[in-house]
């Protein structure tokens, strides 16, 4: 019999949260089938998903930020039928791709001065895992720094980087010498880095799990103090360079001028896993310091054909497209329409983002009736508020949303760069629906509390 991928998908889909019940994830299964986010989804095209039952959904999450180009871009998809058409030769290993070398000098291009030296490996975790192991060699330093409430991803060396207790708990003792210092305090860094000891300080900047955007002057000093104290400055774009914040990196917002940038999700253009770790050529030539240590640091995928092509498409979509300057202006209609809705319900605290990384943080409200409700909520699970905001935005408008890390209620916005006008008014028709309803105990929104109060404390 021959291998038909479209006859095992039509003859195993209705297993599909089955077989995830027995052999993948059962915790996840089980959470998806409670907020109501257990669908088929058989179809992904620019910023839509379609479910079995042929339903349309706004997809407001891309992959995490994978799909900046949006689903199934033709373009990227093309360069990938081409590069196996070609036949070429991948991963040789013994050789010098010409597609990684015109990936890098690409790249290259699009990076703050300084920056011409590449290395290319599969995910985020594993670029700034990358950028960690480069800063410790390059300087002679053991310690890392990194903020409170930072996100690099869930390997060991990035965990050791991570600022949420909720990731790092369970894992026991993580890199020593990594410590985290407050966001927003240069001062606190500066005590750190006078130490001497410091490899190097990794920010993302723009934090994405709270979506937190740092005070004008804040990243300007603490580059200038890691240059004084002679520390690797590491900007994590994984999230939000690509064009997300609505220029390529988003460390240009301060003219920022790092010695280490990583990206990933969407170098791929969402359909093949590759990062990049960019950084100055003093920092590898540290590392690759011999002939006989020219290979002291490699990924077996690393550089090959498939994420090449996928890059160099990627980039021309965002060229051809304007991806950057669109993220640019379509961000700004959705803050401003948001923080429009602020105005008008009490329970949005705050709605900050640059570009297309945008979040609404929730509060408790002041009527008596709901704030008892936002209570038991909140004394089951955390962040309970938002999750149930997400589920009306799924159930009744089709909007696939996430609460933006654990116990927090913040409803975090990566849509994909594509999307228009009239994707960023839906979305906020959506939200000023789903707010209103949230205005009165017997409204829709409150509707799943009690079912889901009762899982959280049964857990
Ligand atoms: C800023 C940042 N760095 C690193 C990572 C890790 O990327 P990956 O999940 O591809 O390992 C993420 C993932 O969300 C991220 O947001």
């Amino acid at each position: 019999m021959s291998f038909s991928l479209a006859e095992i998908i039509k003859q195993r889909q209705p297993d599909q949260y089955a077989l995830h019940s027995r052999h993948l994830n059962s915790k996840l299964t089980r959470v998806l089938g409670i907020i109501g986010f257990d669908k088929i989804w058989v179809k992904g095209e620019g910023a839509y998903l379609w479910d079995a039952g042929g339903e349309r959904y706004l997809d407001l999450l891309a992959g995490f930020s994978t799909y900046n180009l949006g689903r199934d871009h033709p373009t990227v998809r093309r360069a990938l039928e081409e590069a196996l058409e070609l036949q070429r030769p991948n991963l040789v290993k013994m050789d010098c791709p010409l597609l990684a070398g015109i990936l890098a000098e690409q790249l290259v291009a699009r990076m703050p001065p300084g920056l011409d030296t590449v290395f290319f490996a599969n995910s985020g975790a594993d670029a700034v895992d990358t950028a960690l192991k480069f800063a410790r060699a390059a300087t002679g330093r053991p310690r890392v720094l990194f903020l409170d409430h930072a996100f690099h991803g869930l390997m060991l060396g990035t965990l050791s980087v991570n600022g949420g207790e909720q990731f790092r708990k369970g894992f026991g003792t993580l890199m020593p010498g990594f410590d985290k210092v407050p966001a927003g305090d240069a001062d606190a860094l500066e005590r750190e880095l006078r130490k001497g000891d410091v490899a190097a300080f990794v920010v993302e900047p723009i934090q994405g799990k709270s979506v937190h955007v740092p005070a004008a002057d804040y990243l300007p000093a603490v580059q200038r103090l890691c240059r004084l104290h002679g520390t690797v400055f590491i900007c994590d774009e994984v999230q939000v360079g690509m064009g997300r914040s609505g220029r390529f990196l988003c460390a240009e917002h301060w003219g920022l001028e790092p010695d280490v940038v990583t990206l990933a999700k969407s170098l791929g253009g969402g359909f093949i896993p590759v990062s990049a770790t960019i950084m100055r050529r003093s920092i590898h030539d540290r590392i690759f310091n011999r002939l006989d240590r020219c290979e002291v640091h490699s990924t077996t995928f690393g550089e090959n054909e498939l994420a090449m092509a996928a890059g160099l498409a990627t980039l021309h979509v965002m060229d051809e497209e304007r991806l950057v300057e669109r993220a640019a202006a379509r961000g700004d209609r959705l803050l401003a329409g948001l923080d429009e809705l602020r105005s008008r319900h009490e329970m949005i605290a705050d709605v900050r983002g640059k570009g297309l990384i945008v979040a609404v943080e929730f509060r408790p409200p002041r009527a008596l009736a709901l704030k008892a409700a936002w209570a038991a909520a909140e004394a089951a699970q955390k962040g309970l508020f938002a999750q149930f905001v997400v589920m009306s935005l799924m159930r009744d408008h089709h909007m696939l949303t996430q609460v933006g890390g654990p116990d927090v209620n913040i409803i975090k916005l990566l849509p994909p760069l594509i999307i228009g006008d009239e994707e960023v008014d839906a979305i906020i028709a959506a939200f000023d629906a789903v707010l209103t309803e949230a205005a009165s105990v017997r409204g829709s929104v409150w509707r799943q509390s009690g079912r889901l109060i009762k899982q959280a404390l049964s857990q």
